[in-house]
């Protein structure tokens, strides 16, 4: 795994929507899996920025966000295609029919994850899965456990991380506690990966990150097993 550490935030942000640029303007196809939460917005805020100068096209690109809770719909202004659509979707030109993100409200999970999966495959896989982590190691929603699933699935969700969450929220009780996620298979099968992590409060999950133990109490650990990883910090977050 390679680890780069930016003096600020905004410097690591700036770094990592000029990765999706070079992906996307070598790859004008390119499909990508992607974050929501608080530490992609000033990528995308990049991104954005960049189209239009006209440095980037997303006319053919394809993409595959993560997770998103259960129950809320596209427009309820927490839902993750809430967020997406905010902070990229309205952007740039993707086309509405390469946006993808898993339902939330689906009538039958246990298909819509089959065919959330069988899409990423019929597109051929993930070029670039960006993602955050968890203050407890979490990828996607793939939470601390004994067992961790690989494919598309539904999950409860932590008590810490509904705690995490409820800053975007009115009230606590308001956070969702079950969400549909790409599982850690789904997200291993990309071709690469670039993982953004920032903030004092990431820095002990950050560290074991780069152990070199693999635990699922730290999902994240598990993209030590991943043969192209790419992990930008803010120095918050690294902490040396
Ligand atoms: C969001 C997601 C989560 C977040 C993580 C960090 O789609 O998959 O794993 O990346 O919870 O969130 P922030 O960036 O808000 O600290």
């Amino acid at each position: 795994m390679e680890k780069k550490v930016f003096k600020t935030y905004e410097e690591m942000s700036a770094y990592a929507a000029q990765m999706v640029c070079d992906l996307v303007n070598g790859k004008p196809n390119a499909v990508l899996g992607l974050p929501t939460g608080g530490t992609p917005v000033g990528m995308y805020e990049n991104i954005r920025k960049m189209y239009q100068e006209g440095k980037m096209d997303f006319e053919n690109v394809t993409t595959f966000n993560l997770d998103e809770y259960l129950g809320l719909t596209h427009d309820h202004p927490q839902s993750y295609y809430y967020f997406m659509n905010q902070n990229l979707y309205s952007g740039v030109n993707l086309k509405p029919e390469n946006i993808n993100i898993p339902s939330g409200t689906a009538s039958d999970f246990e298909a819509e994850c089959k065919s959330y999966d069988a899409k990423i495959d019929a597109k051929g896989g993930i070029d670039l899965m960006i993602l955050g982590i968890g203050p407890n190691g979490h990828i996607g929603f793939n939470e601390p456990a004994e067992i961790l699933s690989g494919p598309t699935h539904t999950v409860d969700l932590t008590r810490e991380t509904i705690e995490a969450n409820a800053r975007f929220f009115d009230s606590i009780d308001d956070v969702p506690t079950k969400a549909i996620t790409m599982g850690v298979g789904s997200i291993l099968k990309a071709k690469k990966i670039l993982m953004l992590v920032s903030g004092a409060s990431k820095q002990k999950v950050a560290k074991e990150l780069f152990s070199g133990d693999v635990t699922t109490n730290n999902p994240s650990t598990l993209l030590q097993l991943h043969r192209d990883v790419v992990v930008l910090m803010d120095e918050a977050a690294d902490g040396q």
